[in-house]
């Protein structure tokens, strides 16, 4: 792409295509992928979060992806692939006692992998450093675009930076309106958080640096020494450590995270609900169903599912921010929904939404 046409890009209109999520319309698709291989960017859904796409091989796409979500250039960004030969374009000294059995289990899905880098993949997309990190993602519309593409996609969550990921069109719409050329529109993603981050460039140490849709549990039945190694750093510590800065997937309003046994906490989050409600502020509650009448004329209610069903929690949880976020409140109460499971995922990513401020009432 030529400078005057990355300009004309950068700024022009974003073109939102519908496409069917169960059988991609190939029309769209062709669209889409025409854009990616011109080094445009493209907003598509994964089955985790929408992701904002561009060539992988291209340092100057990947460019426009930093530039577009206004993201510090010291964050990497994931690899998409289709087939599992795109895997050894982008990666090399591959672990493949680990990586075969892992491939054959979680994908396509919400498995990403950090390898080491082969030396013509771009440095950018991995903020200098030697690895990359590898997904080959489920969804029909993602894989679609891939293959049609014919390269790797490289895609952050489509957001921009420190703002809840976008679990449907209108929420990348919201933050990227404008600074992507395409967005392709498959209707809300299913998982709703995103993929487990697994660090294999030490195989004898497996490392999960994110938790996420593919459970510990599940990794630890093919590598029984896996270690859960999330790190929260603050924003000046993170230069060394990628993608662990504490805040991250915030809303606008401050969160105000809750712990303890149950009752305890929501009887401590509808005193604190008061304290804020009696300054003149408007509170927003991101809750399970069962809690509301606890907390009921407390504030402005979003409700993400039944306690026991961490799927839909997890499933609803951005868009709860969003939502909250869209009523203006300036701060939102919400609780440790259990830390195991798909608890791990939710308790990482509500702990960095509230930048580390937990009350816990034990
Ligand atoms: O589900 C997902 O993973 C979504 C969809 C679009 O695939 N993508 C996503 O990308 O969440 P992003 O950029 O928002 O988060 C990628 C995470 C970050 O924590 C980043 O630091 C980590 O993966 N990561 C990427 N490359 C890495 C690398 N080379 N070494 C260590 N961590 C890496
Ligand atoms: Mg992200």
């Amino acid at each position: 792409m030529s400078n005057w046409s990355a300009f004309v890009s950068y700024f022009a209109k974003t073109r939102i295509l519908q496409v069917n999520p169960n059988q991609p319309d190939d029309e769209n698709i062709q669209i889409a992928a025409h854009i990616i291989r011109d080094g445009g960017l493209v907003a598509f859904p994964t089955e985790t979060v929408y992701g904002l796409g561009a060539n992988a091989l291209d340092g100057d796409a990947l460019d426009r992806i930093y530039q577009a979500k206004e993201r510090p250039a010291s964050d990497p960004i994931i690899a998409h692939i289709a087939h599992i030969d795109q895997l050894h374009q982008l990666a090399i000294h591959v672990p493949l006692h680990l990586v075969t059995p892992l491939a054959e289990r979680f994908w396509p899905g919400a498995l990403t992998l950090v390898l080491h880098r082969a030396p013509h993949v771009p440095p950018n997309i991995a903020t200098g450093l030697n690895t990359i990190a590898v997904r080959m993602p489920a969804h029909p519309i993602a894989r679609a675009l891939i293959i049609a593409s014919g390269v790797p996609i490289a895609a952050p969550s489509a957001n921009t930076f420190t703002r809840p990921s976008a679990t449907t069109a209108q929420h990348v719409l919201e933050d990227l309106q404008d600074r992507v050329d395409v967005v392709l529109d498959g209707g809300e993603t299913t998982i709703g958080l995103e993929s487990t981050v697994l660090d294999l460039t030490n195989p004898q140490t497996p490392m999960i640096l994110r938790p996420g849709g593919v459970l510990l549990d599940e990794l630890r039945a093919i590598l029984p020494n896996v270690q859960l190694a999330p790190r929260y750093l603050k924003t000046d510590e993170v230069t060394s450590s990628p993608g662990q800065m504490l805040k991250h997937y915030s809303p606008r309003a401050k969160i105000k995270l809750f712990a303890g046994p149950l009752y305890s906490m929501l009887l401590a989050m509808k005193e604190t609900a008061q304290l804020h409600i009696n300054k003149g502020e408007k509170v927003g509650l991101l809750i399970a169903n069962e809690d509301c009448h606890h907390l009921a004329s407390c504030g402005i209610i979003q409700p993400l599912g039944k306690r026991d069903d961490l799927k839909t929690i997890s499933h609803n949880l951005f868009a709860g921010m969003r939502y909250l976020d869209s009523q203006k409140v300036d701060v939102i109460l919400t609780r440790d929904f259990g830390r195991s499971g798909l608890g791990a995922a939710l308790w990482d990513r509500l702990l960095r939404a509230a930048e580390g401020r937990v009350i816990d009432v034990q």
